[in-house]
């Protein structure tokens, strides 16, 4: 992941965040064991909505957790989700599907680098971890200020650091792991993963008055057979960008934590723990703003 300016396009192949069946196996698993603050940020958001949200639009949808987490707070609203990916959004439509929520779901495939379509007048338009992806995300705010009714809300989510799951676990020699995975993250951080700007002053620019922003720390709830997938599928995907960052020891450590056996294996592990960190910013179209109107051409 990365923010946008003249990184921007070169950053995005190292960062990993390629579409396919990786990038949405890694977002489902990690809604299913972090997800807890899908469940915070939209009961912030119903606690700040100025009236019953009739339509929602969820900004690079992915593989559809805030889109369910959404439909299920919000019981009479519609749900656009939109994204560039048609592989996600199949996955969003098939999330919904499972949850008897795709009546009131529609997908749009949109790259939201290029011209924004055309979708009906939002009271609440939800973005995460998605807006540090665009190529110029302030262009992104004035867009989903244009799309917003009057009084309507926009919640951007950003990731504040990586997910971590090694924090209790340690090497045979009763080396902790902790150290090494602040490491591996410090050195993501040099090809600008998951790097993004506290997003408010961009907000205030686009016109938006910045309600809330919020930090939503969650740990992971699940059985340990999932949080060690995840921690396997997590690991595996950062190991790819490592190389030549990292050092060559604690490349060689993490090879040992990603082998299919052995005892320091992390398929044989029961000392991994997910945790995440995450920020909420939730930010109003001033109610005299100038409604733009915008005709519908959304397709289920
Ligand atoms: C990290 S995922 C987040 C998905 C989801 N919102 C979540 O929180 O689980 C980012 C999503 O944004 C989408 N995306 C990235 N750039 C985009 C663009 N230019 N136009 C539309 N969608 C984009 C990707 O396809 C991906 O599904």
């Amino acid at each position: 992941m990365t923010t946008h300016g003249d990184h921007h396009q070169g950053q995005h192949a190292a960062s990993g965040h390629s579409h396919g069946a990786g990038l949405a196996e890694t977002l489902t698993l990690d809604s299913l064991i972090l997800g807890q603050y899908l469940e915070q940020a939209t009961e912030l958001a119903a606690g700040l909505v100025a009236t019953v949200p009739a339509t929602i639009l969820d900004i690079g949808a992915g593989s559809g957790a805030g889109t369910v987490a959404l439909a299920q707070r919000f019981e009479n609203a519609n749900i656009i989700a939109l994204d560039k990916s048609a592989e996600m959004l199949a996955q969003t439509l098939q999330a919904c599907r499972k949850q008897g929520l795709d009546g009131r779901v529609s997908c749009v495939l949109a790259d939201l680098d290029g011209p924004w379509p055309a979708v009906p007048a939002a009271d609440l338009i939800w973005a995460s971890s998605s807006l540090h992806e665009l190529a110029d995300p302030e262009q992104a705010m004035r867009e989903m200020f244009a799309r917003l009714n009057p009084g309507g809300l926009l919640v951007v989510i950003e990731m504040d650091s990586l997910p971590r799951f090694l924090s209790a676990a340690m090497l045979e020699d009763g080396t902790g792991l902790s150290a090494l995975e602040a490491r591996l993250h410090g050195a993501l951080e040099q090809r600008h993963w998951n790097s993004h700007p506290d997003w408010r002053a961009g907000l205030q620019r686009a016109g938006f008055d910045v309600l809330e922003q919020r930090t939503l720390p969650t740990v992971g709830r699940s059985t340990p057979e999932l949080t060690s997938r995840y921690t396997r599928i997590f690991l595996g995907r950062i190991r790819e960008a490592l190389d030549g960052v990292a050092s060559t020891t604690d490349l060689a450590t993490l090879d040992r934590l990603l082998a299919s056996d052995g005892p320091e294996a992390l398929g044989q592990r029961t000392d991994l723990e997910a945790r995440g960190n995450r920020t909420a910013w939730v930010a109003r179209k001033p109610w005299a703003a100038r409604a733009t109107s915008y005709r519908a051409t959304v397709s289920a």
